[in-house]
């Protein structure tokens, strides 16, 4: 392997260019060329791809968002579309990639290596948490530390006013965000897109609770939950406790952005050099990832599959504390 591509693909996240970062300089290390793909594979479709150098990657680390830029690409979905980004990869020479993303990016790659033995090696770039093969996602412990001082504010005003918030965090299907998130805020109850909780559980629990003479409470709702939005959750809980004020706050993208996290440089950091070193090593079609602090390679296949479930200790240890 002479040249490696580098790209950041779908939602971004804080630490995403901590690994291209890592990537690139652990290439320049070896002594390899390194490229980076702007947009993701849309980039690669549109040959949207640059030599890159020390300068490039310059004060990025601490940076959040992705300098390289993220896109949701279309087109790669399709073969002809694959084929494009192909052909403008063997135009550049470039052997190898590194693909910084979530379970749709690490599909992505999973197929054009498939299709064009174009070998890859994934880093686990989202906030989201959802990859198995990987303790922790890059960009997961920024976002959750993000929503908690986002909680933490809105404490502060629901307990001037004794309100009840419905607070929506990001996580898609997942509940990652919202378990970690709510038992870090000392929510009320924890809505997660893993299990339905039944309208009139949650009115007991706040009946109770404002018996106990809590004066403010706060209900995380992660997006994508199967009992509905926070606003549509809100809207049912109002017609059971007519007296009680409720507001709802939607903390969406602002999960997705800031300085990455120390806890997030240091993953990223490391995954960034396994990533390169990986492909050196022949390492194909995986994704690297980091379990008990030891890097761990694992097929592409494996760690898209759905199943990373929302730790059953969690769960208990967030009923026990908000009872
Ligand atoms: O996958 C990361 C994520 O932030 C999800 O939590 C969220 O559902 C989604 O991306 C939002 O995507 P977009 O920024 O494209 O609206």
């Amino acid at each position: 392997i002479k040249k490696i591509g580098v790209l950041t693909s779908g939602g971004d996240a804080p630490g995403m260019n901590a690994a291209i970062r890592a990537a690139v300089r652990t290439g320049f290390y070896y002594n390899l060329e390194m490229y980076g793909i702007y947009r993701g594979y849309e980039g690669m479709i549109q040959n949207d791809i640059k030599k890159l150098d020390s300068k490039n990657i310059t004060h990025v680390l601490e940076r959040g968002g992705t300098f390289l830029k993220s896109a949701r690409s279309e087109e790669f979905r399709t073969p002809g579309g694959r084929k494009k980004a192909y052909d403008n990869l063997k135009s550049h020479g470039i052997d190898a990639l590194v693909v910084i993303g979530g379970d749709g990016s690490l599909t992505g790659a999973h197929l054009f290596f498939q299709e064009h033995g174009i070998p890859s090696i994934g880093l686990p770039g989202t906030i989201d948490n959802d990859l198995s093969g990987t303790d922790s996602t890059i960009g997961f412990d920024t976002a959750c530390n993000t929503a908690i001082d986002a909680i933490d504010k809105i404490r502060d005003t629901a307990t001037s006013h004794d309100r009840l918030f419905f607070v929506e965090v990001m996580g898609r299907d997942a509940g990652f965000i919202a378990i970690n998130a709510g038992i870090g805020s000392a929510a009320a109850a924890i809505l997660i897109p893993e299990n339905r909780t039944p309208i009139e559980n949650l009115v007991e629990k706040l009946k109770s609770r404002s018996k106990a003479m809590k004066s403010s409470n706060i209900v995380i709702v992660a997006e994508g939950g199967k009992s509905g939005s926070a606003q549509e959750i809100a809207e049912k809980v109002k017609k059971n406790l007519p007296n009680y004020d409720i507001k709802v706050t939607i903390l969406g993208h602002l999960q997705r952005g800031g300085a990455p996290s120390s806890f997030d440089r240091l993953l990223a950091s490391k995954l960034g050099v396994a990533a390169v070193e990986g492909l050196m090593q022949g390492k194909y079609d995986v994704m690297a990832g980091m379990i008990n602090n030891k890097v761990v390679f694992t097929p592409i296949v494996k760690a898209i599959v759905d199943d990373k479930t929302v730790d059953e200790e969690d769960l208990r240890v967030a009923n026990i504390l908000s009872t």
